[in-house]
C-alpha cells in the first residue's frame, strides 16, 4: 500500500510522519534516533517547540550521504513563528531553524499561524495584565516573504498552519507560489469533513496535528472528551487487534490525510507506524467520521458555570 502522497510540487510526502511540540529536551534526540531507525522518513518541527537543536543532534548523527538515513528520503517540516511575520524576519527566521537542524533546505516550510505577534525573540510578548501584544503584519506579506525562500531554493514547498478557509483562500488569490499544504488540529472528534474537502479541491494536502487528541497538554480539563478512552474506537481496536491509536492513525491515513503522532516512547513509536497492514471498512471509516463533535483540545479551556465549554475559534484573537 502506498504510504506517501504527493504534493502539488512532486514531492513524496509519507502519511505517517513524527509530531516532535512537547518532546522535551532531553527526551527529544533519542526519540527522533530511534524513530528513524524503525523507519519513520517524516519529521514535523517547529522554531516554537524550542527543541530544534536538539532534533538536529539527531539528524547530524543519522542523515547523510554515509549515514543510516539519506537527506532525500527524509521529509523534514518547519514553521515560522508569529513573532516572526514581519517580511524582513521571515528568511532569517528560516535559516535558524535550518542552522538548528543541521539541514541546508526544509522539505516544507509553514507559516505556524495566521495572526502575528509583536517582533522579536520573545515567544509570547505579552502585556504586564497578561494579553498578547498582536503585531498587524498582514499574513499576505509574510507569504511574498515564504515565496521567495522556495526561489532561493532554502526550502522545497510552503504551506500554512491554523488557517481557516477563508485566510486559504485570501493566500490563493495572490500567491505566484501556491501553498502545498494545510496543517491543522484534527481528530475524530474534530473530523474536519469540509475543510479537508475545500483543501483537496485547491490541491493542498492536509496535515491534522493532534492526531490523538494530545493527551500530554500542559492544560487539560477534567469534563473534556478523553478520545483514545472512546468506546467506538475502543471496539474497533478490539475487532482488529490494534490498539485504538493505531484505529484513528488508519483512519487518517485511509481517507489520504497525513498524520503526525508525537510520542517520545520507543514502543509507541513503533506502534504508531504499524497502520499500513490493515484497513477499515467504508462503514467504520463513516462511524468514525460520525464521532466528530467540533470539539478543540489546542484553545485555552474557558468554563461556563462550571462546565467546560470548547471556544469558538472564529474569535480574533484564536487561538490566544
Ligand atoms: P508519549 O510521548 O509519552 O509516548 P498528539 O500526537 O495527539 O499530540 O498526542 C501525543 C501524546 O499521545 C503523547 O502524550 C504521547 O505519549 C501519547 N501517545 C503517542 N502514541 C501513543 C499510543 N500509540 N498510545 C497511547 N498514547 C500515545
Amino acid at each position: 500500500e502506498c504510504n506517501y502522497v504527493l504534493l502539488h510540487t512532486g514531492q513524496k510526502m509519507p502519511l505517517l510522519g513524527l509530531g516532535t511540540w512537547k518532546s522535551a529536551p532531553g527526551q527529544v534526540k533519542e526519540a527522533v534516533k530511534y524513530a528513524l531507525g524503525a523507519g519513520y522518513r517524516h519529521i514535523d518541527c517547529a522554531t516554537a517547540y524550542s527543541n530544534e537543536a536538539e532534533i538536529g543532534e539527531a539528524f547530524q548523527e543519522a542523515v547523510g550521504p554515509d549515514k543510516p538515513v539519506k537527506r532525500e528520503e527524509l521529509f523534514v517540516t518547519s514553521k515560522l513563528w508569529n513573532t516572526k511575520h514581519h517580511p524582513e524576519d521571515v528568511e532569517p527566521s528560516l535559516r535558524k531553524s535550518l542552522e538548528d537542524l543541521k539541514l541546508d533546505y526544509l522539505d516544507l516550510y509553514l507559516v505556524h499561524w495566521p495572526h502575528a505577534f509583536e517582533r522579536g525573540d520573545n515567544l509570547f510578548p505579552k502585556n504586564p495584565d497578561g494579553r498578547m501584544r498582536f503585531d498587524y503584519t498582514d499574513y499576505k506579506e509574510t507569504w511574498k516573504a515564504m515565496e521567495k525562500l522556495v526561489e532561493k531554493g532554502l526550502v522545497k514547498a510552503v504551506g500554512l498552519s491554523n488557517f481557516n478557509s477563508r485566510q486559504i483562500d485570501g493566500v490563493l488569490g495572490m500567491a505566484a507560489v501556491k501553498p502545498a499544504v494545510l496543517q491543522v488540529e484534527c481528530h475524530p472528534y474534530l473530523a474536519q469533513t469540509e475543510l479537508i474537502a475545500h483543501c483537496h479541491k485547491r490541491g493542498l494536502v492536509v496535515t491534522p496535528y493532534s492526531p490523538l487528541g494530545s493527551p500530554d497538554r500542559m492544560w487539560k480539563h477534567p469534563d473534556e472528551p478523553v478520545l483514545l478512552e472512546e468506546p467506538g474506537i475502543k471496539q474497533l481496536a478490539e475487532k482488529y487487534g490494534k490498539s485504538p491509536a493505531q484505529i484513528i492513525l488508519r483512519w487518517q491515513v485511509q481517507r489520504k490525510v497525513v498524520t503526525v503522532p508525537k510520542s517520545v516512547t520507543p514502543a509507541r513509536l513503533q506502534q504508531n507506524l504499524q497502520v499500513f497492514d490493515f484497513s477499515l471498512t467504508e462503514e467504520e471509516m463513516s462511524s468514525i467520521r460520525s464521532l466528530n463533535k467540533n470539539w478543540r483540545y489546542i484553545v485555552p479551556m474557558i468554563t461556563v458555570d462550571g462546565k467546560l465549554v470548547a471556544r469558538d475559534a472564529g474569535h480574533p484573537l484564536y487561538p490566544f
